[in-house]
């Protein structure tokens, strides 16, 4: 019953607040005509992540986890027209998918998809001394979650935003019991965000197309950024 009504509220707000796109809607069908589970974020959130790159005004936008590009479309099109977008997928079918869905929107100018394992891709930005990201959305394998923290504070700049999803799953991470390797992961990536001295963070559930879950949302300070040196 109170599933139902989540559905139906987010159809509501998807139908009234996020006008209907035809390269999103593209990039949702090809994505599911290629095989890929419906995992990626609901309009709604994906319109919830566009704003918030927007009022942060980001120039730089890193993804880890692209799927089909679907949450990469939103987050891109929050870009000025020099910005520029990187994204991460470990699956190079699901690249592949991503790479015609954000060209097909328009975006392959700005969006870069890097197939490999995120962990490798990033120490490689790293190494590369690529410029710090002002918004970061965490969204790959879940119990990697702390090693894209601790790897991502490297490529930050004061400021930066960091963002996860899938951070509540069903509630399972509120089961103290639960060893389970996302919940794990998630749990340490908690731990390890409260005991950052440079990180403010919170976090929401949500509810709705994509079941009961949740984001955290973090700043990181200038304290931190120091301490990659
Ligand atoms: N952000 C997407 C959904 C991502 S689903 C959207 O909302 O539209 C999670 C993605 O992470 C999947 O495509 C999966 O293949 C990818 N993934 C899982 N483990 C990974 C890893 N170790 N490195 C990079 N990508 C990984
Ligand atoms: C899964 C991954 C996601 O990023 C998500 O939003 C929902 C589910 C999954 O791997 O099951
Ligand atoms: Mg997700």
């Amino acid at each position: 019953m109170a599933t139902e009504l989540w559905n139906t509220v987010d159809d509501y707000f998807s139908r009234e607040l996020v006008k209907s796109d035809a390269a999103l809607e593209a990039a949702l069908d090809a994505s599911a005509k290629a095989g890929l589970r419906a995992i990626s974020v609901a309009p709604n959130q994906g319109k919830f992540l566009h704003l918030l790159a927007k009022i942060h005004g980001a120039r730089r936008i890193l993804e880890i986890g692209t799927l089909g590009g679907y949450s990469a479309i939103w987050l891109a099109r929050a870009l000025p027209a020099d910005g520029a977008m990187v994204s991460l997928e470990a699956n190079p079918d699901y690249a592949d998918v991503a790479r015609a869905n954000l060209a097909a929107a328009g975006l392959s100018g700005k969006v870069s998809v890097l197939t490999g394992l995120a962990a490798e891709s990033l120490e490689e930005l790293i190494r590369s001394k690529t410029p710090p990201f002002d918004f970061i959305f965490i969204d790959a394998d879940k119990s990697s979650y702390p090693d894209y923290l601790r790897l991502t504070l490297q490529l930050s700049r004061p400021g930066t935003v960091i963002v996860a999803d899938n951070v509540v799953r069903s509630g399972r991470l509120g089961d103290p019991a639960n060893q389970e390797p996302d919940i794990v992961g998630i749990r340490s990536f908690f731990k390890m965000l409260a005991a950052t001295p440079g990180a403010d963070s919170t976090a929401v559930q949500t509810v709705g197309a994509k079941g009961w879950d949740g984001f955290s949302i973090t700043i990181v300070s200038a304290a931190q950024t120091e301490a990659n040196g």
